[in-house]
């Protein structure tokens, strides 16, 4: 069966018909015919997205979200690959847990589901994972992270970084020195002072990406810095990568829009680690993803349950959710102001991503010859955020009602529509 995809425009450039037969686009061209069609006139079509980091909450809290529920609203966001965060219950700290991770992505198929194996035993941050056996497993996994937690011991960092070399992996750092966070609740500033909330502050970022740049940098290793949030970590990072330190880096769509001055209302809909930082903060950020000291956008895509958010600040969870949101924010916060265009946009929301993770088959050109792994977007299209009506089982998005430019019209993964028009196709 054959798809042709009428009069899109690739990056936002000329208008042109795309036809895929078995998975793979075959033309491209003008007035090409295919069993189906897909009218695309005004939508720009951009390699499907990939997610570095997505909580999915299967096993141990599938009240918040499962591999199925993260599958579906993964593809309602333009998403055709995202990376499990392993901090789940049990941890995904060994062979059997990944591949039931990966397994469970696959029967569902709307979207490539690759799990991130913990650093360390329980994310305990004592003793090394078995990295080789998750690496060697059918999951294969490529990226390790005790995310939630930081690896804090420079010893164990330091043998971690040892053996992601030697396994062709990657570790994501969740930074945040664990010594000056003890009973953080909000980035420690004026806001916090004013609330009475006790501060997590900047450097606390900053020092752990500094010592994991040197390490990465001794070692002769990869690095990868999970959500980055203050202007302080952007300079590290260009110092580094100026020294030619492996490093990448990602940073979330909530970093980049929101600020501290929203926890006034006192909603932990908003609270999320690393905390939302000042203004100053957010506009380092969007400037930092604009000449690439920043690599990626990465979702950190955290499904809270409704009694676990809608509490006092204190015993709230941290973390949003963040996968169907996603691409509007970075039209909002990068696209309208003129920061990134639309290719720039499939090298942050893809093409990097998928170069971080070592996946051959996403992020690739939209050429004849390439998996046919796309989405379309109308970058006209606005639509209101209603919680209740994110495919996500968990509601806990900071953008209820508000309206966000950048409607994801389609998403297909190799020659697969996995969702359309609003609604995933299992
Ligand atoms: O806000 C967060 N939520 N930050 C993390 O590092 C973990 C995540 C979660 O698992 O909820
Ligand atoms: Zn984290």
């Amino acid at each position: 069966m054959s798809l042709v995809i009428r009069g899109v425009k690739p990056y936002g450039e000329d208008p042109v018909d795309l036809l895929i037969e078995d998975g793979v686009i075959t033309e491209i061209g003008d007035g090409l015919k295919g069993d189906e069609v897909i009218e695309a006139e005004g939508l720009v079509a951009l390699p499907g997205f990939v997610d570095l980091h997505t909580h999915l909450r299967e096993p141990g809290r599938e009240d918040t979200e499962t591999i199925e529920t993260g599958s579906r609203a993964a593809a309602l966001g333009g998403y055709t690959a995202v990376f499990a965060m392993a901090n789940t219950d049990p941890v995904a700290d060994n062979a059997v847990i990944v591949e039931h991770v990966w397994r469970r992505g696959r029967e569902i198929g709307l979207v490539d589901v690759h799990p991130v194996g913990a650093v360390t035993v329980g994310l305990k941050g004592e003793k090394l994972a078995e990295l080789g056996t998750m690496a060697k497993s059918q999951a294969n996994v490529r990226i390790f992270s005790d995310d939630g937690l930081c690896v804090a011991d420079p010893l164990i960092m330091r043998r971690a970084l040892e053996y992601t070399k030697s396994l062709g992996a990657v570790i994501a750092q969740h930074a945040e020195e664990p010594r000056l966070t003890v009973g953080a609740q909000a980035h420690e500033g004026e806001t916090a002072a004013r609330l009475g909330l006790t501060g997590w502050p900047a450097v606390a970022e900053e020092s752990i990406v500094a010592r994991d740049c040197l390490l990465a940098f001794h070692v002769g290793a990869r690095l990868h810095v999970c959500h980055v949030s203050t202007a302080g970590t952007a300079d590290v990072l260009r110092w580094a990568k100026s020294r030619g330190t492996q490093v990448s880096a990602e940073v979330t769509p909530h970093h980049l829009l929101l600020d501290d001055e929203r926890l006034t209302s006192y909603d932990p809909v908003n609270k999320v680690n690393p905390p939302l930082r000042t203004k100053t903060d957010a506009a380092a950020l969007r400037a930092a993803l604009a000449d690439g000291t920043v690599d990626v956008v990465a979702t950190d895509h955290a499904p809270h349950a409704h009694q676990d958010k809608d509490c006092e600040w204190s015993a709230a969870r941290p973390g949003m959710l963040g996968l169907q949101t996603a691409l509007p924010i970075v039209v909002a916060t990068m696209v309208e102001p003129g920061l990134l265009d639309w290719r720039g946009v499939a090298r942050v929301m893809s093409e990097r991503p998928a170069e971080i993770a070592g996946l051959p088959d996403q992020g690739r050109p939209i050429a004849v010859g390439e998996p046919a792994t796309l989405t379309l977007v109308d970058p006209k299209g606005r639509w209101t955020v209603r919680g209740a009506e994110l495919a996500s089982i968990a509601a806990n998005t900071p953008y209820e009602g508000m309206e966000l430019p950048g409607t994801v019209v389609a998403t297909l993964l190799r020659g697969e529509v996995t969702a359309r028009d609003g609604k995933a196709t299992r």
